[in-house]
């Protein structure tokens, strides 16, 4: 592998679910953050992809691994922003960031409150890890493109700024502002 490969756009996919990681029933929000991902991106990326359960002690050794280890630009979460006992998302998130940004989390349940009431009780937010920019999904699959269309115009920047690789958007699929073109 030449350094064409190494140098490759990676991107998390982490869908929290505890049915879904005991096989209960398929996971249909990952394989959506990766349809949108696709429809938005021209750059090639690569998607680093994994289900696990509910617990928070998996979620943030597999947020640190997909930061650290598979030095993925951007990790993209799906599932455990709610109320409920088990939905910890938000907590494990902040516990491996440097750093939060909270406008993603307003932003997204801003526009998430035209489409459902509930939109409320998701806590979900945003952070950086190193270079890398995490950001969290509630777990309904019909939640991640309207939670990804209200946040990515701000995506590439964001990931300018945390010295990750320049994300090449798809202009008839998204608008994407960067204040200053490189
Ligand atoms: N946001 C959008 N855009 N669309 C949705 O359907 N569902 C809500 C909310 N946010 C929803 C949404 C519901 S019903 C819940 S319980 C919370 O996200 C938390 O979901 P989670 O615990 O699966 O992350």
């Amino acid at each position: 592998m030449g350094t064409a490969e190494s140098a490759r756009i990676k991107i998390g996919i982490l869908t929290s679910s505890d049915r879904a990681s005991k096989g209960i029933y398929e996971d249909r929000s990952g394989p959506a953050i990766k349809e949108v991902l696709n429809e938005y991106l021209k750059s090639d990326w690569e998607p680093v992809y994994k289900v696990i359960p509910d617990d928070r002690e998996t979620i943030e050794s597999t947020l640190k691994e997909m930061s650290d280890d598979e030095q993925c630009c951007m990790i993209v979460t799906t599932g455990g922003t709610g109320p409920a006992p088990r939905d910890v998302m938000p907590e494990a998130t902040e516990a491996v960031c440097e750093k939060m940004l909270p406008g993603f989390g307003e932003q997204m349940r801003s526009v998430s409150l035209q489409y459902v009431p509930t939109a409320i009780l998701s806590r979900q937010t945003a952070g950086t890890r190193g270079k890398t920019l995490i950001v969290n999904l509630p777990g309904k699959p019909k939640a991640i493109r309207e939670c990804l269309e209200a946040v990515f115009p701000a995506i590439p920047y964001c990931i300018d700024l945390i010295g990750g690789p320049f994300l090449e958007h798809n202009p008839e699929a998204i608008h994407v502002f960067r204040p200053k073109e490189k």
